[in-house]
């Protein structure tokens, strides 16, 4: 092998071994640099005559081509090579499955809400609200619960601090601190048609939303929903009670022959007074009672802490467990369910 094929040789391994574009530069300058082996070669033709220039100098620059062509195949293979990696770090991959948005839906309780609504709407009651952070005076008191009675031990419950017997202080138990806050809201209103003769209206309401208990089993969650139901006029009685409850239970279950027990019972704020239950028809509970609602006439004291005189102005109340009723629409045996967020159990409602 002469000089030149040694060089030629010896360049295309330097370049062949160079991995990155720096390194392949860093070769090229011992080949075609300003000291390299090719420049060198052709500085040392100044002593040659014309005769050997022609003959050498044709010889170097096939050499030096050769060189010239070595290198920009490398150039073009390292350059290759990192577009290469690039398009691999960055592919999509296509046949992914895409992030699909997902449908939402009402919460199975939301929908007995809306039902129940439109059903007692359609039987000319409104609907009204109160606050879930009540104030102990609604909560019990003026509902003929004073600060000793048993029967606030039932309703054990989740106190915030500040607050006092007027201001809000604790998590409301149930729904029924919105009967007196409706009717002390309408109260001047009813008393104002009375002076200018015009009957009394008649207060017919309905007051679903949270409450809260110190309570946790298959029928019972620490936050529950329920439905208040009030009805007062001159003449509504127990048997408007139990025709009205029992007509809504068939609506809302759209069943005819549905069966409802009205137990006798005892609540400080009705006399008389019964809880509700209704029957499993089908699935795992078939022929079991759940206790679905507490009820009765509403008690003269509670009357009078609304401003209406007893004498004159008689009614029913009622407070209805929402999440129950849900139980019981969809066969559902343990009411935690609805809370524990599982998309699984939800979507089922949709
Ligand atoms: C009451 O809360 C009375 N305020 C009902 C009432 C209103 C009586 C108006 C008279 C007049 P009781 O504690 O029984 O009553 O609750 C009523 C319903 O709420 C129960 O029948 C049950 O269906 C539901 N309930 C009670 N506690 C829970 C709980 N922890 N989780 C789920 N549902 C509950
Ligand atoms: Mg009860």
């Amino acid at each position: 092998m002469n000089e030149l094929d040694a060089i030629v040789a010896s360049a295309q391994a330097a370049f062949a071994q160079a991995a990155t574009p720096a390194d392949l530069e860093n070769a090229k300058a011992r080949f075609l640099g300003k000291t390299g082996s090719i420049t060198e070669l052709m500085k040392g033709m100044a002593a040659l005559s014309v005769e050997e220039k022609k003959s050498r100098g044709a010889a170097i620059n096939v050499a030096k081509q050769a060189v010239e062509a070595a290198l920009n195949a490398r150039r073009q293979a390292l350059a290759d090579a990192e577009l290469n990696k690039q398009l691999q770090a960055e592919a999509l991959d296509v046949t992914l499955p895409g992030r699909a948005r997902g449908t939402g839906g009402l919460h199975p309780v939301s929908l007995t809400m809306e039902r129940l609504e439109a059903i007692f709407g359609s039987m000319g009651f409104e609907v009204a609200q109160g606050p879930e952070i009540e104030a102990d005076w609604y909560n019990f008191t003026a509902l003929n619960t004073p600060e000793d009675h048993p029967a606030r031990s039932m309703h054990d419950t989740f106190y915030v601090e500040g607050g006092s017997a007027k201001a809000p202080n604790l998590l409301r138990t149930h729904t029924s601190p919105v009967q007196v806050r409706h009717a002390l809201q309408h109260v001047k209103q009813y008393k104002a048609l009375v002076d200018s003769g015009q009957p009394m209206p008649e207060i017919r309401v309905i007051a679903p939303g949270r409450t809260y208990r110190v309570d946790s089993d298959a029928t019972h969650s620490p936050m529950f929903h329920q439905c208040e139901g009030l009805w007062i006029g001159e003449n509504v009685s127990f048997k408007d009670l139990k025709y009205l409850f029992t007509e809504f239970c068939r609506t809302f279950f759209e069943r005819d022959d549905l069966v409802l027990r009205f137990r006798p019972s005892f609540f400080p704020f009705t006399e008389p007074s019964a809880e509700i239950d209704i029957q499993f028809q089908s699935g795992p509970l078939a022929g079991r009672w759940l206790e679905v609602a507490g009820s009765g006439q509403v008690h003269p004291n509670v009357v009078r802490n609304m401003g209406l005189d007893p004498e004159q102005h008689i009614g029913f109340a009622f407070g209805m467990g929402l999440d129950r009723f849900t139980m019981l629409r969809y066969g559902v045996n343990d009411l935690r369910l609805f809370f524990d967020g599982d998309i699984r159990f939800l979507s089922q409602f949709r």
